[in-house]
């Protein structure tokens, strides 16, 4: 990103060296161990972008030097799986969840009542409040559903809200068969006007193939419907119980299947085989008070594991990563270098994205400080707010 004008090299971006940092994870596919750590680091941003990693000692000049004290210095996460725009919550149905009560998806029919009902100012400034929350953690790139709008005119609108967030908005019209209409009647609507509205704000389109909600064929119509509209496809699965769901995913060679809580060994040898990564989201299972999915078996059968909050009113209200990186740590049989790589990198690749979850000259510097010397104190510390600075685009929030 640099030109030369009279034999002077003249940078387009201003530069600033990270400098004194105990422990860089920079995610280098490249290195020896899974996080490309790298001790006694230092980082220069030239403009939105890494412009070079390595020991500090050996650092190049910059405009502008920032100490870091020692702190980690991680890959902002990438959060590949989230329901944000929604209006209402539903605390009741959770207080009465740990009194006994059981989840089931048509608590989203409560969620759809109240999110058609608000304006689109007030669902923009309750996304916003959410996304503000997750990036005072370290997310710094956020995939956000629809779902809770259920009509051609609240999931086009539901998705309009996201894309004033994020370019990974995700269509999932096919998240519940919403009250007065036939799943037939619904499905029709779902993968012809209400995709028409939808597929201008989306880039990516979900169904929920569990029971109770879309079967196999349906969710296959919905996919298959979005992709002729240009959408790629993603699906939630295996969540309450086994199905044909993650078969379906990596039938199709989707690039993420997400929830894979109940899973068959077919499963993980389809899911083995068509690279389809398995998203998990540990903050479901900690707020439906499910078993939680088996990630060292997953990893342990050379399949590709993601971590994402789903953050949404009903089965899992938290944005925070590092919750889920401490459960997965805790609950899941993830190592700390296995989880933080979940959440930054794996989070990328399970939204196709080559430009973040990584620090390697080149790509974008979304990054996040820790009040910590290492990754580790994100599941070692649970609970405790660790996130002292987070960088978007080379630039200091
Ligand atoms: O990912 N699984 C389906 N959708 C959400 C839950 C939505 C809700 O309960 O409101 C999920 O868990
Ligand atoms: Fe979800």
């Amino acid at each position: 990103s640099s030109t030369t004008e009279g034999g002077r090299s003249i940078s387009e971006g201003f530069s600033t060296l990270i400098t004194n940092i105990g422990e860089l994870v920079t995610n280098d596919p490249g290195a020896a161990d899974l996080l490309g750590v790298v001790e006694d680091a230092a980082l220069v941003v030239e403009g939105s972008a890494v412009a070079w990693v390595g020991r500090a000692a050996d650092a190049p000049a910059a405009d502008e030097r920032v100490d870091v004290g020692g702190r980690a210095v991680l890959p902002g996460f990438v959060d590949s799986h989230s329901h944000l725009v929604f209006a209402g919550d539903r605390a009741q149905e959770f207080a009465a969840r740990m009194a006994g009560e059981s989840y089931a998806a048509g608590g989203i029919r409560t969620t759809v009542a109240a999110t058609r009902a608000a304006t689109d100012e007030q669902l923009t400034s309750h996304v916003a409040r959410l996304v503000a929350e997750m990036r005072a953690q370290g997310t710094t790139t956020v995939e956000i559903k629809s779902g809770y709008g259920l009509s051609v005119r609240d999931e086009a609108r539901s998705l309009a809200v996201a894309r004033q967030f994020t370019e990974e908005t995700t269509f999932l019209g096919a998240h519940v068969v919403p009250e007065g209409v036939t799943p037939e009647e619904y499905v029709a609507l779902v993968t012809g006007p209400m995709l028409e509205a939808a597929a201008p704000y989306a880039r990516w389109v979900d169904a929920f193939c569990e029971r109770g909600a879309f079967d196999a064929d349906q969710a296959r119509a919905v996919l298959e419907a979005g992709a002729a509209r240009g959408l790629r496809g993603r699906l939630h699965a295996n969540q309450l119980g086994p199905g044909p769901g993650v078969r379906l995913a990596a039938e199709l060679g989707l690039v993420a299947v997400d929830h894979c809580t109940y899973l068959e060994d077919a499963d993980v040898d389809a899911l083995r085989e068509s690279g389809t990564i398995a998203t998990l989201l540990p903050g479901v299972e900690f707020s439906t008070r499910q078993p939680y999915p088996d990630a060292r078996r997953l990893l342990d059968a050379g399949v590709r594991v993601a971590l994402a909050s789903d953050c949404n009113p009903g089965s899992c209200f938290t944005s925070s990563l590092p919750l889920c990186i401490a459960l997965a740590v805790r609950e899941m049989g993830m190592t700390p270098a296995e989880a933080v790589h979940a959440a930054t990198s794996m989070g990328a690749r399970a939204l196709d994205r080559e430009d973040v979850g990584v620090l390697v000259p080149g790509r974008r510097a979304d990054l996040m400080i820790l009040d910590a010397p290492t990754h580790v104190h994100l599941a070692y510390r649970p609970g405790v707010p660790l996130v002292r600075g987070v960088w978007l685009a080379g630039r200091p929030l």
